[in-house]
């Protein structure tokens, strides 16, 4: 089996692929007030990207996680799905997603080969989803997870980013529900990707805090068959009624352990969240290079990969300046 490793040792075996820019919510802390969206010939087709993959494969990605923007915007996406699965090598393909589509696609997300799925979710109130994402459609979201969950999608994760003073009233809340339902949910440190000028460490929860509350009512302890080497630490409920995350990006920071690439919809690479060093992908596609040269360009990207954005971001207790937000990169 072949193995890719950086320059630090650290094996990536898992490439998370942005479909699409486009989204059909407005989340603050994730896209501008007025994103504008990369025109449809910018972006890599299903082919580009299933060559990518598989050369990818090649060289040692096990797993693929599909994001966006809202991937399920993008048209047809289960058939991305069935061609990604089909790659030799790839024994893993996840998606994560708004939910706002989820309804519709799920059964044809399954028949083309996903099991299971993330959904981000902030609350629980109709006013407040309102005001976090700029649209109000909590039901369509809670549809969609019913109907993922029918259509034999599990886990269901759930993605939570709590904003100080805007959801954080809501931790006990969420767990309660998300224990009643069978749902992991996973909290996660609100991240400098934004670029709105809003991300300030007074507005980070830590994944700390979190864990205080969640203890003082349901007794929680770190799940020994756990991953070490996930981004999310995992606890069990003493009860044994389900588990919950913690992505502590922010506080502490997972960079050590990254096995982590990013492919953008415009058929960038990037090696790291925060590092704006990209290679073309795209194209060195569309100007006629072999499989060869893009498992070089792959080996080279990977060879100059740092020691870890995040670590600079909790060192220096401020943003980096980024030529992307979160939606144009996916997470
Ligand atoms: N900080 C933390 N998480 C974020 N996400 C988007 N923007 C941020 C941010 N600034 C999350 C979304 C989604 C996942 C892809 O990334 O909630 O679940
Ligand atoms: Fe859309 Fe997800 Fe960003 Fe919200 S966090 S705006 S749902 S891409």
């Amino acid at each position: 089996m072949p193995i890719m490793r950086d320059g630090f040792g650290r094996v990536h075996d898992d490439l998370r692929i942005s479909v699409t820019d486009r989204c059909n919510l407005r989340c603050s802390y994730c896209m501008p007030v007025e994103p504008k969206w990369f025109p449809r010939e910018r972006l890599l087709t299903y082919e580009e990207t299933t060559r990518i993959v598989r050369i990818a494969g090649r060289l040692g990605v096990r797993r693929v996680r599909v994001t966006g923007g809202e991937p399920l915007v993008r048209r047809d996406l289960p058939d991305l799905i069935g061609m990604i699965a089909a790659i030799r090598g790839i024994d893993d393909v996840s998606l994560t997603t708004n939910g706002i589509l989820l309804a519709s696609a799920a059964r044809d997300l399954v028949a083309a080969g996903l099991r299971r799925v993330n959904v981000s979710l902030d609350t629980l109130d109709r006013d407040r989803f309102r005001r976090i994402t700029g649209r109000d459609h909590l039901d369509r979201v809670l549809e969609g997870v019913r109907r993922a969950s029918d259509a034999g999608l599990a886990p269901i994760k759930l993605n939570t980013v709590l904003l100080r003073g805007v959801n954080d009233d809501e931790v006990e809340t969420l767990v309660a529900r998300s224990r009643d339902e069978g749902w992991e949910i996973r909290f996660i440190e609100f991240m400098p990707l934004e670029n709105g000028g809003t991300w300030d460490p007074r507005r980070v929860v830590s994944g700390r805090e979190v864990r205080e509350r969640v203890a003082r009512r349901w007794p929680i302890e770190p799940d020994p068959d756990g991953d070490p080497s996930a981004p999310a630490s995992r606890w069990v409920f003493g009860d044994g009624r389900g588990a919950i995350g913690f992505i502590d990006s922010v506080t502490a920071p997972f960079c050590a352990d990254c096995s982590r690439l990013r492919l953008t919809s415009d058929g960038k690479l990037r090696v790291c969240l925060y590092d704006d060093v990209e290679t073309d992908l795209k194209a060195l596609l569309r100007g006629g290079a072999s499989d060869d040269d893009v498992a070089a360009a792959f080996d080279a990207a990977l060879a100059r990969k740092g020691r870890g954005g995040a670590i600079e971001i909790r060192d220096r207790r401020s943003a980096l300046p980024l030529a992307r937000t979160m939606h144009q990169i996916g997470g």
